[in-house]
């Protein structure tokens, strides 16, 4: 028989195929499967032909051609394809094989998984990837989690395939127990949501407001790319606005129907604030801005009917891009403060012990918000690791400080022209709440009290003990 297979990879579509030419690229052998057999063949004969390869055909050729403790990664669509493979595989393995599901799971189910499989003696890993598909090939980033006793088998494959920073390190480690993994990876796509919103809020004003063309839009985000908000999606953004339609001549961006699509991800963060209770409205506001996109129609009927200023810009307007940049900042690092309390939440209630500044550097390159500005977040998280908020870090408190005129300005300007700017404005509320000391939520709790006796604390007693008024009289 053959060498046996480093890894086995199951799902061979893009993402999957990716995954096995960057591990194979590293000097791993690899078994490859997929449930539509002939993609097999396509793929080792095709874009695999003369690589350290294994087709293989079926699951119990997968099984036999794998070194243990077998490593078996599902790259499949999340959801029932992972338990019916599962269920599959489990009597073709041993005890101390390894399942390791590459998909974007719930992080409720790969915790379920850990737990079913580890009454059968098998260790499950939920693996978040991120990076796309260039990501995949070339080194995304990963954030694998589950049962810990995984991770030294994986660590040699997970850490050379992973996207590297500056230095060296991988941008793959060790996340923590159960569905930690899936769950990093989760709050990762709500913050993508945040930053892609942020940055199509920058441009509409900057096409709206100042009546800037694309082509006069692409070297400010080239420039901007430079600086403090240097970051792959900002860099992409100035690639897009460079790009021209062959069909129309016109910019592509300008020939794309502005109706969003969304595959969950965003929602489920958004969810899991809510069971949580944690407080992250831009990442929330983001997946709504993608809602009300989508009812274009309903959106061009209303825009003949519903009044609003006219949206240009009168003003200075090199002063309000300049504004503009710092405002996207200030916006940003708000969006990753509630990104990092969603984790810090989820961190307590679960007892999954998350290093913060560690995330952050797993996400410093290969993923989709890689970007200069979280190695600043690694070093506060360095600094002080119990951080109550990412905003209170020394060098983000005086960012957002020097940020305060322009961005306040910036939205002042938006609202002014009838420019929405949800994520954005979104930010300034969080920041302005999160800093006052006084909320109105005294008036919130007399109006619990007042219809429903729901009780309230008071401010010259301590905290716990409960107050009731009979606000009506009548007992
Ligand atoms: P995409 O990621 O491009 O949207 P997909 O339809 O989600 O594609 O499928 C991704 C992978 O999951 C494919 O390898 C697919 O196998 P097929 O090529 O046989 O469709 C795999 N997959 C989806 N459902 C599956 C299931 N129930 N069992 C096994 N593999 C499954």
């Amino acid at each position: 028989m053959s060498e046996l297979a480093d890894i086995g990879v199951i799902g061979l579509a893009v993402m999957g195929e990716n995954l096995i030419l960057n591990m194979e690229s590293k000097g791993f052998r690899v078994a490859c499967y997929n449930r539509t057999v002939d993609k097999v063949d396509a793929f080792v004969n095709g874009r695999g032909a003369g690589k350290n390869l294994v087709g293989c055909r079926t699951l119990d050729q997968l099984a036999a051609n794998l070194a243990k403790p077998r490593k078996v990664m599902l790259m499949v669509r999340a959801g029932d394809a992972v338990d019916v493979l599962i269920e599959m595989l489990v009597p073709l393995l041993d005890p101390g094989d390894i399942i390791i599901d590459g998909g974007n799971s719930a992080y409720m189910d790969t915790t379920r998984r850990c737990r079913e499989l580890a009454t059968k003696g098998l260790l499950h890993v939920g693996a978040g990837v991120s990076g796309g598909e260039e990501g995949a090939l070339h080194g995304p980033s990963i954030m694998p989690g589950g049962n810990g006793a995984a991770w030294p088998a994986l660590q040699p494959i997970f850490q050379a395939i992973a996207a590297k920073v500056e230095d060296g390190t991988p941008c793959c480690d060790w996340i923590g127990p159960e569905g930690s993994g899936h769950f990093v990876k989760t709050v990762h796509n709500g913050i993508e949501y945040g930053d892609m919103q942020i940055i199509c809020e920058a441009y509409h004003l900057m096409s709206q407001g100042l009546g800037m063309s694309a082509a006069q839009m692409q070297p400010i985000f080239a420039r901007w790319n430079k600086g403090f908000l240097d970051s792959y999606l900002i860099q992409i953004t100035a690639d897009i606005l460079s790009q021209v339609d062959p069909d129309s001549g016109k910019p592509v961006v300008d020939v794309i129907l502005d109706a969003a699509g969304q595959k969950g991800t965003g929602k489920w963060t958004s969810q899991v604030g809510l069971d949580l209770g944690v407080a992250i409205p831009q990442i929330a506001e983001a997946v709504f801005a993608r809602s009300l996109s989508a009812a274009k129609d309903e959106r061009t009927d209303a825009h003949r009917k519903l009044t609003g200023p006219d949206p240009k810009y009168t003003g200075d307007s090199e002063m309000l891009v300049k504004q503009l940049e710092q405002a996207v900042y200030a916006a940003k690092i708000c969006s990753y403060a509630q990104g990092f309390q969603l984790l810090r939440a989820a961190s307590q209630e679960f007892a999954w012990n998350l290093n913060y500044g560690g995330i952050a550097q797993i996400w410093r390159e290969g993923c989709i918000i890689r970007a200069r500005f979280l190695g600043d977040i690694k070093k506060a998280y360095d600094a002080d690791a119990s951080l109550a908020n990412l905003l209170l870090a020394p060098v983000f408190q005086e960012v957002l400080a020097n940020a305060q005129s322009a961005w306040r300005n910036v939205l002042k300007t938006a609202m002014d022209l009838g420019i929405p700017m949800p994520v954005m404005a979104s930010s300034l509320s969080y920041y302005d709440g999160y800093r006052c000391a006084r909320l109105p939520a005294n008036l919130l709790q007399a109006q619990r009290d007042y219809f429903g006796a729901h009780m309230y604390e008071r401010t010259d007693r301590p905290r716990g003990e409960f107050f009731h008024t009979n606000w009506t009289g009548m007992g």
